[in-house]
């Protein structure tokens, strides 16, 4: 996930505008147990419980289950699987795509492809250098990890160009900073291949981010507030309007809140420091006993009350807004099995999960095998939408499924992985769209005027999707391509190779000589060139392409756990011995 702070409330917006019929029925593509669960807290529906919040007891003394240990990847024999015709032809397209950014725009944070002109709009740290190179290491490109070593160690992370996001800071450059330590100092290359110096310096910077970042977190929830003024070190609130009253909160969104657990469990393991954890795990008891109850057990909204940590909305879903809270639930839990408040992390995953299956795993009309989970609107209504975001889950699920031992789950993450790539193997540029959405069981829309709309009909029989109105752009987006890397390392089965195979010659095939990979505006219309290429193509496109080819014991996910920018850390997982 990647979405820019301000692009995921516009997109709400957009998405979830219309006000919808009440009905929440839909096809169930998936067998699963009849009678819900009971809520974690229960609560009536849209009624905010008054008092201290639920989360009473937090963090936990005492983990809820004993910790598990199991092997996720599949267990490939040693020397197969890996295609080295493919793997260096993705490492080439790094090169390529980097020697333009370099010779531009080194040191800035973003290149504009089609004019060679740079952006700084991620607070002017270098960005690309940053996100960029963990997935240089990984590839043995020592030559330009070597000069980013260099500028890394000189960023002055005390200043900023323009108000900070919590989140890109943490998703983008303080996980290529634990990432890139991780990777340089657990064997990965051998000793004396960088300036121990250098390497060093990629955690002290961490640590500098990380305290520079601590200020955010004094609110009245502990919630981090949207921004940071780095030159006043105070934290700026963004503000939410409820489009159902009109009332204005100084409000944070679910993802923002729930995406820096993993960065800093693992900040304050490398560090010794758990000031980092401890903000972390207060952060994550507004999300994980929520006030007022969610429409369906562990489905929170996407909208928090940043004075009393209430939620402010009733959408559901794993789309923008939301998506990597849900994410790194699971995964804090998989980096960190012994951990007690991680233990209560999975198990509101697993309610989420559980509800997922019960409630917006649905197949469009005509279209059974085809899986999509739909999104919410603001009071609670199905929308039969669903963005390139919520593709993650596949993969997100299939890990947890796995790793838990729950075959209705990963069986819900392969249909989601196999549904996101017909996403792509169906546009004419064989990438897919940011938005769709789709006919219900009963053959309609959640906007009426898609109901009568004969070129969304159509296209809807032959591929059981429509795309939403200025939702066609193909903006990078890694999600499908993690999910089917996940399909693949935790399946064994080599078609999902072939599908990122495919996913990476359309992406060559977008390109000219001289713009290697620019997004495009329009997945059905070829060579529609958008010009910014975002760092978390350096980070994420092309690292899980890279690892679909290179041989699977390079970043095992028994070993490794990945941030939400694709940036591998190690798992603290001793007792299982990791
Ligand atoms: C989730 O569903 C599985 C069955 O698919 C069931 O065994 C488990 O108890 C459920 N867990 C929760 C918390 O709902
Ligand atoms: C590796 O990939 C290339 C390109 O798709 C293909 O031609 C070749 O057969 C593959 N090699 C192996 C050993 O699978
Ligand atoms: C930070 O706050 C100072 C003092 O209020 C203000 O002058 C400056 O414009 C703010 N910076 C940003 C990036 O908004
Ligand atoms: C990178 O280099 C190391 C050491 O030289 C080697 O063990 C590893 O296999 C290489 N990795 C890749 C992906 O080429
Ligand atoms: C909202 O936050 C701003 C600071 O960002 C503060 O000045 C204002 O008082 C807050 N309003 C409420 C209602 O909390
Ligand atoms: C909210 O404000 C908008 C315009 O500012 C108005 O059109 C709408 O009716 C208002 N909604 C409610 C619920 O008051
Ligand atoms: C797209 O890929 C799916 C497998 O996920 C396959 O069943 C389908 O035939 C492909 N569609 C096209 C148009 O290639
Ligand atoms: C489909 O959507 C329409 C319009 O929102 C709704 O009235 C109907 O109940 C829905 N049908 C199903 C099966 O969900
Ligand atoms: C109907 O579909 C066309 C083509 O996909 C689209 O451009 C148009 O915006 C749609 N109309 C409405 C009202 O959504």
């Amino acid at each position: 996930m990647v979405s820019h702070i301000s692009a995921v409330l516009a997109l709400l917006a957009v998405q979830i505008g219309a006000v919808a019929a009440s009905s929440v029925t839909g096809t169930r593509p998936i067998t699963a147990a009849t009678e819900l669960p009971a809520p974690l807290y229960p609560g009536p529906r849209q009624e905010v419980i008054s008092g201290p919040h639920p989360s009473y007891s937090w963090p936990p003394a005492e983990a809820t289950s004993s910790p598990i240990c199991k092997s996720v990847q599949y267990p490939f024999p040693s020397g197969t699987n890996s295609n080295t015709t493919r793997a260096d032809a993705v490492r080439d397209l790094y090169r390529r795509s980097w020697d333009q950014y370099a010779e531009y725009c080194f040191g800035h944070d973003q290149i504009l492809t089609l004019t060679n002109t740079c952006a700084d709009d991620i607070f002017g740290w270098g960005a690309t250098i940053v996100d960029g190179i963990d997935t240089a290491i990984v590839m043995n490109l020592t030559d330009i990890v070597t000069r980013q070593l260099a500028f890394i160690a000189e960023i002055d992370f005390s200043t900023a160009n323009s108000l900070v996001d919590g989140f890109d800071a943490v998703i983008r450059y303080l996980g290529g900073l634990l990432s890139s330590y991780d990777l340089l100092t657990s064997g990965y290359v051998p000793e004396g291949t960088y300036n121990a110096d250098h390497v060093n310096a990629l955690l002290s910077q961490a640590k500098t981010l990380g305290d520079n970042l601590k200020v955010q977190f004094d609110t009245p929830s502990g919630l981090p507030a949207a921004y940071i003024n780095f030159t006043t070190n105070t934290a700026v609130n963004g503000q939410f309007t409820d489009p159902l009253n009109n009332v204005t909160y100084n409000a944070t969104n679910t993802a923002v809140a729930g995406t820096l657990v993993l960065e800093f469990y693992r900040l304050s393991d490398l560090t010794g420091d758990d000031s980092f954890r401890e903000l972390a795990d207060r952060v994550q008891g507004n999300l994980i006993f929520p006030n007022p109850a969610p429409v369906w057990p562990g489905l929170i909204g996407s909208e928090l009350d940043i004075n009393t940590g209430n939620f402010l909305t009733y959408d559901f879903g794993w789309h923008a807004g939301i998506d990597s809270c849900f994410e790194y639930l699971i995964k804090t839990y998989y980096y960190q099995p012994s951990s007690a408040a991680a233990s209560f992390m999975k198990d509101f995953w697993v309610l989420a999960a559980n509800s997922s299956i019960e409630h917006i795993a649905l197949h469009p009309y005509d279209h059974p095998e085809l899986t999509y989970l739909s999104e919410g609107d603001v009071s609670g209504n199905l929308a039969w939408q669903m963005d390139d975001y919520a593709c993650f889950a596949g993969g997100n699920l299939l890990l947890g499924g796995s790793f838990l031992d729950m075959p209705d789950i990963y069986n819900l993450g392969l249909a989601v992985a196999d549904s996101c790539h017909a996403f792509y193997n169906t546009t004419k540029t064989d990438l897919g769209p940011l938005a769709w959405g789709w006919y219900n069981g009963s053959n309609e829309a959640y906007d009426p005027t898609w109901d009568s709309n004969t070129s969304y009909r159509e296209e809807a029989k032959e591929f059981g999707y429509f795309i939403t109105p200025g939702n066609a752009q193909y903006d990078s987006f890694p999600e499908s391509i993690e999910s089917i890397f996940y399909a693949y390392r935790i399946t064994g089965d080599s078609r999902w190779q072939d599908y990122n195979w495919e996913i990476f010659q359309a992406l060559e095939r977008e390109s000219t000589a001289t713009i290697p990979c620019a997004p495009i505006s329009d997945v059905n219309v070829p060579k529609s060139f958008i010009s910014e290429l975002p760092s978390y193509y350096f980070a994420e496109v092309l690292k899980y392409l890279f690892l679909s080819f290179a041989d699977p014991n390079v970043v095992n996910l028994d070993d490794w756990v990945f941030n939400t920018e694709c940036h591998p850390m190690l798992r603290n997982a001793a007792d299982c011995g990791n």
